[in-house]
């Protein structure tokens, strides 16, 4: 039996949506897909694009942090220095009648909405014997829980025995060009190293869409601070009083779920943050989450519970966006003190120190480490809008991500009206806008194909444009329409899509300049 629309989930139909207008689908689809890939079609690659842009804009360029391109296989050494051989592992249990294999804290969180982090292997499997809890598939009995190795793990070259890995994270390729990257940019404390680029995990249950999967992109930054610099770090003072939502480890003790609103300056002088490093980089993700579509009573900042923190961290900080499946993880913060940079150093046998004022220094480090499909998903759920003024579903993407600028429509194609809308279509592309034409079926049908995907303006050509060469401009948002010279229309798109100006204003510019 098929979902009728009221029984989907949110999740469902953003999943409907993305799939039959291809922002993403699964890898190989046409042969029944490989669990936990997905790939990204046209517009979702747009989306990438503009999303990732974004962040190299505020978080890279902004900053004068460098940017690196890692190679995605790294030598086993690496992952033995920073500890993901032995640790990067996830709790597994395997049903002894049909093999299938879960995350057993999965298992019981799932049944039982109990939460399992930080919990031992023995302690799990009390769990699930004292619940008797058994396999979804066939209902079997589970074998003991073990541990799995989330790392892909691969041979290199001819020989046997040459172990690598598909790096888990870009962070390690920062920390290993440490060095070098120092050294070439004659780089001073503090200082950042960026990378974006496709990261691989083994997840034993990948699922819900493109937020668990098991090869996805992260944007990860590395920045490195002498110690004396965390409390002081440059620019802080344009933040400080910007107000963070913090869920504290006290307010999760008590259950609640509501953060804490504190300035990042007060957040630091009580203690709720360990530094003005981290908290600084905390209040930029806000903002950057928010421009990019995320409303802001979504966001939040949990403190790790204890046991959920590694023990070099001097805290880690994830922001959550509360999403229709629950509060979900979509950047990890962590403040990991010297603890990367003096493990390669000793597995390495490498000096990893900086000079720094009066002697050579190993830095401390702010990472805040963001999913690239995660985000884009959060995007989807928190822009996607039903409304009763239209009869489609549509995105409220913010221009900073929406696939397309603007949609480009001849009212007819005949009369030579599609030949003048294609002249604009190709003037527009060349100003340097993401356009799509778009000649098919009825205007109105247009307008709803081009809100589905979240196009903020469309623009109409029609037989008055022939006669004084002035076009109309649609709003997706109001459905309002203005009408303007083809002079002024890459101009007026511009500062619509800068958000100069908002529709309202740019209507009423017009329509007094129109009359005058
Ligand atoms: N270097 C730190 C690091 O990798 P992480 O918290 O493990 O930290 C950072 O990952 C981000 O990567 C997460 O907040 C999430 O957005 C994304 N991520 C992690 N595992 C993922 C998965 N299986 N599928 C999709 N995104 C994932």
């Amino acid at each position: 039996m098929s979902i009728s629309k009221k029984e989907q989930t949110l999740l469902d139909k953003i999943q409907e949506v993305s799939l039959r207008r291809g922002f993403a689908y699964p890898t190989g689809e046409i042969y029944g897909g490989l669990s936990g890939t997905f790939d990204y079609g046209p517009l979702g690659t747009l989306m990438r694009h503009k999303l990732i842009n974004f962040w190299r804009e505020y978080f890279v360029k902004e900053e004068n942090h460098f940017e690196i391109s890692g190679a995605i296989i790294l030598p086993e050494k690496v992952f033995k220095a920073s500890g993901h051989v032995d640790k990067f592992n996830d709790p597994l249990v395997q049903c002894k009648k049909c093999k299938s294999m879960f995350r057993a804290d999965k298992v019981i969180e799932d049944n039982l909405n109990q939460n399992t982090d930080g919990l031992a292997l023995d302690e799990l499997d009390k769990i699930i014997v004292k619940n008797k809890l058994t396999c979804p598939q066939c209902q079997g009995e589970f074998m003991d829980a073990r541990e799995f190795n989330l790392m892909l793990k691969t041979e290199v070259g001819s020989l046997k025995g040459n172990v690598s890995y598909l790096r888990p994270e870009t962070a390690q390729n920062i920390f290993t060009s440490f060095k070098r990257v120092s050294h070439a940019m004659r780089a001073k404390l503090p200082f950042g190293i960026a990378q974006v680029g496709k990261v691989f995990r083994n997840e034993i249950s990948p699922r819900q869409f493109i937020i668990r999967v098991r090869e996805f992109t992260q944007m990860e930054l590395e920045v490195f601070f002498a110690e004396e610099q965390l409390n002081d770090p440059p620019r802080f003072e344009e933040l400080a009083d910007e107000v963070l939502p913090i869920l504290t480890r006290e307010q999760q003790d008590k259950t609640e779920e509501e953060p804490l609103l504190v300035t990042a300056d007060d957040a630091v002088k009580k203690g709720i943050l360990p530094n003005a490093a981290i908290a600084y980089y905390l209040v930029k993700e806000k903002i950057f989450f928010e421009e990019a579509g995320i409303k802001p009573e979504l966001i939040r900042f949990r403190h790790m519970l204890p046991k959920e923190t590694p023990h070099y961290s001097g805290g880690n900080f994830d922001l959550e966006v509360k999403l229709s499946i629950g509060w979900t993880e979509v950047v990890g913060n962590a403040f990991r003190q010297q603890h990367d940079l003096t493990s390669h150093e000793k597995a390495s046998k490498t000096k990893m120190g900086i000079q720094h004022i009066a002697g050579n220094v190993i830095p401390y480090v702010v990472e805040p480490s963001i999913g690239v499909g995660r985000t884009m998903y959060c995007i989807l759920e928190s822009c996607y809008k039903e409304t009763d003024d239209r009869d489609w579903t549509w995105f409220q993407f913010p221009s900073t991500i929406s696939p397309y600028d603007v949609q480009v429509c001849p009212l007819m194609k005949k009369d030579g009206l599609e030949e003048k809308a294609l002249e604009i279509f190709d003037d527009l592309k060349a100003e340097g806008l993401e356009a799509i034409f778009d000649s098919s079926g009825k205007i109105g049908k247009r307008y709803a194909r081009s809100d589905e995907i979240g196009t903020p303006y469309c623009v109409t050509i029609d037989y008055d444009t022939l006669q004084d060469e002035t076009v109309t401009i649609r709003d997706r948002d109001s459905m309002e329409q203005v009408r303007i010279h083809l002079d002024e229309l890459t101009e007026a798109l511009v500062l619509l899509l800068s958000g100069e100006y908002s529709f309202t204003e740019m209507d009423k510019i017009l329509k007094e300049k129109n009359e005058s």
